[in-house]
């Protein structure tokens, strides 16, 4: 970490408590291969950035112009499924008795109901599957946000939370994590809803998205299968792999 620390001249490490190990060694490694702003993003805390091979491999094919929409739908579920079974590792659990063919012994299981998974619309519907493929009883929230083509600000015209929403660790899926003005929004939204523990699990994420959210959400914990180089011109991350939404629903 000292090494770390000379080389981005960063003043603080802030990943750096004892619990964190492991994210730290993914960040130091990560920021091995970034550029001087994306280095300093790796000193923030909350980001865990994957670096799996079957996650790089499956977002190659996702990138691909040549993946069509049914693939592509079934790429963004499988790493969705990836991601979910480290990003649900802290989900609360409690001890149950069981009784197996030769004794009973005591064995920790998932709280039902603890978790709500909150898609934001239309793109984030296509990981809804990959975190129920894990956890089927999770509950189903819905934001819907779409980005406005001149100003680029996230629009909200739909939202339907559980009742219960505000005592559950709520997962916001987006494979998308361009500006950021769509998850912060969407975050600021549950916010207000009571939600006090959210995690945001978004597929491809930039350095601009990233710091966006931090900003505005320091206690948001973020995972995210891979992180490009920058935003264009029109605020499409690049390389990327295009319009998510356009992807999925095959609106393109
Ligand atoms: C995409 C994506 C995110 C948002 C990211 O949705 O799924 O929600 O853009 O961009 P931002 O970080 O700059 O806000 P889009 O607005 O295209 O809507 P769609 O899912 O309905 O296609
Ligand atoms: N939304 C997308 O779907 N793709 C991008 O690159 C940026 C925002």
């Amino acid at each position: 970490l000292s090494a770390f620390k000379q080389k981005t001249g960063a003043e603080k490490i802030l990943f750096s408590s004892p619990k964190d190990l492991k994210k730290k060694c993914v960040c130091f490694k990560v920021y091995m291969k970034f550029t001087t702003t994306e280095k300093i993003i790796m000193t923030q805390q909350n980001l865990v950035i994957f670096d799996h091979p079957l996650i790089s491999h499956k977002i190659a094919l996702l990138r691909s112009v040549e993946t069509g929409a049914k693939q592509f739908r079934e790429l963004v579920e499988e790493i969705t499924t990836l991601m979910a079974f480290e990003a649900l590792k802290d989900v609360p659990t409690k001890l149950v008795e069981i009784t197996t063919p030769l004794e009973r012994c005591t064995q920790k299981v998932v709280v039902e109901n603890s978790v709500v998974i909150v898609p934001v619309l239309r793109a984030g519907l296509g990981m809804v599957n990959g975190i129920h493929t894990l956890l089927p009883t999770a509950k189903v929230g819905h934001i819907g946000m779409y980005r406005d083509h001149d100003t680029l600000e996230p629009r909200e015209y739909y939202c339907k939370l559980p009742e219960d929403i505000s005592n559950r660790v709520v997962y916001v899926v987006d494979p998308m994590l361009a500006t950021g003005g769509s998850a912060v929004a969407a975050i600021d939204f549950l916010k207000k809803h009571g939600c006090r523990n959210i995690i945001m699990m978004n597929i491809i994420g930039c350095p601009e998205g990233i710091k966006a959210v931090q900003e505005a959400h320091p206690d948001v914990e973020i995972f995210l299968a891979a992180v490009d180089e920058k935003l264009n011109e029109h605020a499409y991350i690049v390389p990327g792999l295009g319009d998510a939404g356009d992807r999925i629903f095959g609106t393109k």
